[in-house]
């Protein structure tokens, strides 16, 4: 369903991808793992079209996305729903808005539709009472929620999820895990999750694949990759300072 073909990318001379290789395939969900700074989320940016590569290519379902432009690339834009790093929520809207914005943009749904669509995601993510509220006033835990909300709402067929914990409480972060899980479960979206929320992460995957200098060094379920020992991963896993990852 999502085939990355030997892409590479460097901003000024800065190489980040470096032909990687990469399918994914349909109703599968996998885990992006990969120290900070190393290019998790230009990858899924390219998934998206955001970034095009220097070289390589990005199939989804067999059509290259480097190639389409206008209407062609919004339309497959369509099928994705993607939780920003950054949460990425208008300011100017109250949540309700936000997560109405895209039934309302891409959708001729009517307003009580859309109501009883939104309501359902506020549900799920804990914030049907915040409804009324501006981004301004939430905390950074309830804007993931918010923006988790809009991605889910349009029902996507592919899910790309940017650090979908990062920032919440131990707790909440779980029922995002959970919560993703049951969507994935019930919807049976195409997703990746890009994360530092390991292992709980390897809980509601059946991949992991972790980029390291440009590549994807490691991939498979997490019984067959724990099984290779990889001095690079296990440092990872265990934070311990003293390894193959140094940092400057
Ligand atoms: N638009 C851009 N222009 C120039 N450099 C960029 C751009 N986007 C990303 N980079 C660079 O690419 C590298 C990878 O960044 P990226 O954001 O993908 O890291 P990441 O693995 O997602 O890290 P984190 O775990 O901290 O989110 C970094 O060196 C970053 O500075
Ligand atoms: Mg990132």
């Amino acid at each position: 369903m999502i085939t990355l073909s030997n892409v590479h990318k460097s901003f000024n001379g800065n190489i980040v991808l470096n032909g990687v290789n990469l399918t994914i395939s349909e109703g599968e969900m996998l885990a992006l793992i990969g120290r900070s700074g190393i290019g998790k989320s230009v990858l899924l940016k390219h998934i998206v079209g955001l970034i095009k590569p220097d070289a390589g290519d990005i199939l989804i379902d067999g059509i290259n996305i480097n190639r389409l432009r206008g209407k062609e690339l919004e339309a497959i834009r369509k099928r994705f729903g993607f939780l920003f790093q950054e949460g990425a929520l208008f300011d100017s809207l109250t949540v309700y808005d936000n997560v109405a914005f895209p039934l309302r943009e891409k959708t001729s749904l009517s307003e009580e539709m859309i109501r009883e669509k939104v309501f359902c995601e506020l549900e799920n993510m804990g914030l049907e009472k915040d409804a009324h509220k501006y981004p301004a006033e939430l905390s950074g835990g309830m804007r993931k929620r918010a923006a988790l909300a809009r991605a889910m709402v349009m029902q996507p067929s592919i899910m790309l999820f940017d650090e979908p914990t990062t920032g919440l409480d131990p707790i909440i972060g779980q029922s995002i895990l959970n919560y993703i899980q049951a969507c994935h479960k019930r919807g049976g979206f195409t997703g990746i999750i890009v994360t530092h929320d390991v292992p709980r992460v390897f809980s509601i995957v059946q991949r992991i694949a972790m980029l390291h200098d440009g590549n994807i060094i490691l991939i498979g379920t997490y019984e067959h990759i724990i099984q290779e020992k990889n001095p690079i991963f296990e440092q990872f896993l265990s934070g311990n300072l003293n390894g193959p990852l140094t940092y400057s």
